[in-house]
């Protein structure tokens, strides 16, 4: 029998072949299944990777064809706007409506919301008052020029806030409100 068909055993080694490799795949498809986490059943997680995760990888951590998304300082507004209008090379419409909406509120409550007014950038805008208004008699690290130094001055709070807004001897008045002043004497402490 073999010698009319030589080409049998092959085929039956082939076969065999095939029916592992389904049984293997099958099995790995089972196994994918229940590994999946909770997130991975979240709408909001199957329609980013149905629609998004091809070009943002994904974890959001990007690809070669599109940036991560792990860090974008967007607005809940500009991030659907890009998913429905597209932004530069990515093209919109990738989803629209209600499921753009869902990737959107995904997308935001994965990132920080932008917090513009964090303790750095309240003092930043109040070295911005100093530097403007009083650097020039005070100097740049306090130290006094025409002004005495503030950073050993020993006057409390409440005189300091008082001679900032009303001026003293040469220091002319009404250089700052007095919610001004009051920063400025908080900053001022920090700087000692
Ligand atoms: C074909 C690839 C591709 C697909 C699909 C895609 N994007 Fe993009 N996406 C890009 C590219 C490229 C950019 C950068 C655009 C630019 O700034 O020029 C981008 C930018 C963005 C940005 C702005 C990022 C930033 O920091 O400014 C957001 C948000 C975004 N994509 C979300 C999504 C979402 C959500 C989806 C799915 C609905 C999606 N993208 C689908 C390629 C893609
Ligand atoms: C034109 C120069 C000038 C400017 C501008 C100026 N100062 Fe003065 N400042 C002075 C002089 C001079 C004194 C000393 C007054 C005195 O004792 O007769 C003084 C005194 C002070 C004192 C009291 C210090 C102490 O220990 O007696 C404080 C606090 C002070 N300045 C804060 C500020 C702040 C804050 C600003 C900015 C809003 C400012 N000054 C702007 C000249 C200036």
């Amino acid at each position: 029998m073999n010698r009319n068909n030589p080409l049998l055993p092959f085929a039956l080694i082939m076969f065999i072949g095939l029916i592992l490799i389904t049984f293997l795949s099958l099995q790995g498809v089972v196994g994918v299944k229940q590994g999946a986490s909770e997130e991975d059943k979240d709408p909001a997680v199957q329609l980013y990777q149905d629609r998004c995760g091809g070009c943002h990888g994904d974890k959001l951590q990007g690809s070669p064809i599109g940036p991560a998304l792990t860090n974008i300082k967007l607005s809940e507004e500009e991030i659907e706007s890009i998913i429905v209008n597209g932004k530069g090379e990515m093209a919109g419409g990738f989803l629209t409506g209600e499921d753009a909406r869902t990737v959107t509120k995904w997308l935001a409550s994965k990132n920080e919301a932008p917090t513009p007014d964090n303790s750095s950038d309240e003092f930043a805008k109040i070295k911005d008052t100093y530097k403007t208004v009083c650097q020039n008699c005070h100097g740049e690290k306090l130290q006094g020029v025409i002004g005495p130094s503030l950073v050993k001055s020993a006057l409390s709070d409440k005189d300091m806030i008082h001679i900032i807004v009303n001026g003293k001897g040469s220091m002319p008045k009404n250089l700052v409100d007095e919610n001004t002043a009051k920063e400025l004497v908080r900053w001022i402490h920090t700087q000692k």
